[in-house]
């Protein structure tokens, strides 16, 4: 029995958690769902964008699943803060091109490692007589972190190339370090029993922003700080068919939060046809965290089943279905397979 903890959030958040949750029921093995508040209406109810109960609940839980909230400017980052309490210093966000999906390339399978708990979004900012300032935060221990489960993931995915993304020629103190810490890791995990077996290298963000578009399969694996972690993986959901395919896994030593990388999509929220399959491969990535390997293969085909024959979509990918039939399309194929 695993126990989740499901914090559906505000907009398509609940419409896409709602759809990801019934596809579980195919699944056989137990789940124990507890439900916890964040976002914008948990803020006009109770006065927090998140609550310590939903902290509490999430920590105390096997897994958490996210959907996505509404961020109104002012208000505390119920993500962020959840990430933080959580110390989920690894954002793993795969960008992976599925049949029948249209996209930029057909053939895209790379993963986009961010560091999670620092540099830019460590939230210190202060206003100063001419504007504002904000405190980027880069620390030995967390790039060294960051670059090691970059490795152990390119590992896991049998990838031969990982690439360290940093603008350290301008920012070359934080910068400095975080490319410092890189190539002291790479040193020793690009190495078993002395032979090279991941070639390592380093590209300047901009650089890399644009071989994104031009050339990405020159990416396996990248590793980089928080956002410009954030920036490229929007970017390479707009490789792979939109921000309704790309998923996330937030990882830490104790616990791991799952959730899409888009946002509650205010623009479609209430219509029903919010595409699930990030919220799906949200699912797919916290079954491979519980370790149900087999399961977490399954509904990934049962998702690229459904995609490829390409009647059971919503309309970002070019259907007429529903969040719900697209969802139960996945469970039908789940069950058949
Ligand atoms: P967004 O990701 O919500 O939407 C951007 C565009 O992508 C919209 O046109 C939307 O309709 C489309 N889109 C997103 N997900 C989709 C899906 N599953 N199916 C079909 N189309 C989809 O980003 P936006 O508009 O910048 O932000 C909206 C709100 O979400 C803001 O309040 C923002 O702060 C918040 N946000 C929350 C995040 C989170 O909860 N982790 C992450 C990003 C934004
Ligand atoms: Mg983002």
């Amino acid at each position: 029995m695993h126990k989740i903890t499901v914090i559906p959030g505000d907009g398509i958040g609940p419409e896409v958690i709602q759809a990801a949750i019934h596809t579980l029921d195919a699944i056989p093995v137990e789940f124990s769902f507890q439900e916890a508040r964040a976002g914008n209406s948990c803020f006009e109810d109770t006065g927090t964008t998140i609550p310590d109960e939903t902290i509490k609940m999430a920590k105390n839980s096997d897994a958490t699943l996210f959907g996505a909230v509404t961020t109104v400017p002012g208000q505390k980052s119920a993500i962020i803060t959840l990430r933080k309490k959580l110390d989920l210093y690894a954002n793993l966000r795969p960008i992976k091109s599925y049949p029948g999906v249209k996209s930029v390339f057909n053939d895209l399978d790379l993963l986009i490692v961010r560091e999670n708990s620092e540099g830019l979004y460590s939230g210190i900012e202060k206003f100063t007589n001419q504007g504002a300032t904000a405190m980027r935060v880069i620390t030995r221990k967390a790039s060294e972190k960051i670059t090691k489960i970059a490795f152990q993931e390119a590992y896991k995915r049998g990838k031969t190339r990982l690439t360290a993304v940093h603008k350290a020629n301008v920012l070359k103190k934080t910068d400095g370090i975080f490319r410092e810490s890189f190539w002291k890791v790479a040193k020793e995990y690009g190495k078993i029993n002395g032979y090279e077996t991941i070639e390592v290298d380093e590209v300047y963000v901009d650089a890399a922003a644009m071989f994104m578009v031009t050339k990405p399969h020159r990416f396996q694996v990248m590793v980089t700080t928080n956002l410009f972690g954030d920036i490229l993986s929007d970017e390479g959901a707009g490789l792979v068919g939109g921000l309704g395919m790309v998923p996330s896994a937030n990882i830490g030593d104790h616990n791991g939060l799952f959730e899409p990388v888009h946002g509650s999509a205010p623009d479609i929220a209430g219509k029903g046809v919010a595409n699930p399959t990030a919220m799906i491969l949200s699912v797919v990535l916290m079954l491979q965290f519980l370790k149900e390997n087999r399961e977490a293969l399954k509904l990934e085909q049962s998702l690229l089943n459904v995609l490829k024959e390409g009647k059971s979509v919503t309309p970002d990918l070019g259907g007429t279905s529903t969040t719900m039939e697209m969802a139960q399309a996945v469970k039908d194929n789940y069950q058949k397979i």
